[in-house]
């Protein structure tokens, strides 16, 4: 029993040396060992981290970091901090993660970054400012989420974007301003997206017709709405079918001049009203200005008078 206890304790004594050693060795040998996740590879900026399990994009790694591969993990959101040691990144795969939520500055300190992969992620909704330091991305790829809606201006800054995937997701619509703004785009999807097929799509469409070149997919792209529409390709609706759309109110514009008509009814109403009563206080004023006072004549004054009868009192004027 002693024995065996000395035993542990002369081998935990050599375990502790050991590891010492290590600790020596690895802190010489520099951080770079260090801060490189076990499960991960890294090595001359490069990061390999395919299916690993991750929850958060990997700290602490060499700020010489221009690749990140973090493809097939299970990353729930991107902090304002996840990348703001790595500036020198230029490809960033964060494809087939659970990414819902990405801060507004995420990518603050990006500005040399050129491939971006979101794909196959949770996102419903960006955030309007989210690509702003992102001048010099080239792709982005947005494909399998669940947007809902891009909010308008938030791929303006994105000056030398060549490719830009927004197939399989829940747009309903695109405002094309929003490609007005990528001088250099080259690819586009959009497939996979339940486009409404109304007036609202029309100029949409318009700059799909004149920009066929640059869509990918296009016999995939559909409508979803209206239900004789539903699955008819996009492209395939002829310019002419908007003719009728040019003086269309939408439901929410009616109601919208509906209540406008409603209220200057209401209000020239009250307008007469306070006229009208502004006119009759005047005017009552007036009379209560004009009024003569009462006089009240002594018994003795009228007896009076009634004996000058023939001879006329003059009257008192105000
Ligand atoms: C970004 O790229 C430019 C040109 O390649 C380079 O001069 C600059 O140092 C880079 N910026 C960072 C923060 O790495």
């Amino acid at each position: 029993m002693a024995d065996g206890m000395e035993y542990i304790y002369h081998q935990d004594s050599k375990g502790f040396v050991k590891l010492f050693i290590y600790w020596i060795l690895i802190s010489l040998s520099g951080l770079q060992i260090l801060s490189c996740p076990d499960v991960c590879s890294c090595h001359e900026g490069l990061l390999v981290c395919y299916g690993k399990g991750l929850y958060f994009v990997p700290e602490g790694m060499d700020d010489d970091t221009h690749t990140m591969l973090l493809a097939y993990n299970k990353v729930t959101a991107l902090k304002t901090l996840s990348f703001h040691k790595y500036p020198r990144l230029k490809h960033l795969e964060l494809q087939n993660n659970i990414i819902s939520n990405i801060d507004s500055q995420a990518f603050q300190h990006l500005q040399n970054l050129s491939y971006l992969d979101l794909s196959s992620n949770q996102l419903t909704t960006l955030k309007p400012e989210v690509f702003r330091p992102l001048s010099r991305l080239t792709t982005l790829n947005l494909g399998n989420n669940r947007i809902v809606r891009l909010p308008g201006g938030v791929l303006d800054h994105l000056i030398n974007l060549r490719i830009l995937y927004l197939h399989n997701n829940a747009l309903p619509g695109l405002r094309v301003d929003v490609l007005y703004k990528l001088p250099v785009l080259e690819q586009l999807r959009l497939d996979g997206n339940p486009w409404v097929c109304t007036c609202q799509i029309q100029y949409l469409l318009s700059w799909m017709i004149d920009n066929a070149e640059k869509i990918n997919e296009k016999e995939r792209t559909l409508c979803g709405v209206p239900k004789y529409l539903d699955q008819y390709p996009v492209m395939e609706i002829e310019r002419e079918s908007f003719d009728q759309c040019q003086h269309f109110f939408t439901l929410f514009e009616y109601l919208y001049f509906l209540l406008i008509g409603m209220a200057l009814f209401v209000m020239s109403i009250l307008l007469c009203l306070l006229a009208g009563s502004v006119v009759v206080c005047y005017e009552r004023l007036l009379l209560r200005a004009q009024r003569r006072p009462r006089v009240y004549k002594k018994k003795t004054a009228r007896k009076r008078e009634s004996i000058t009868t023939g001879h006329r009192i003059p009257e008192c004027r105000m």
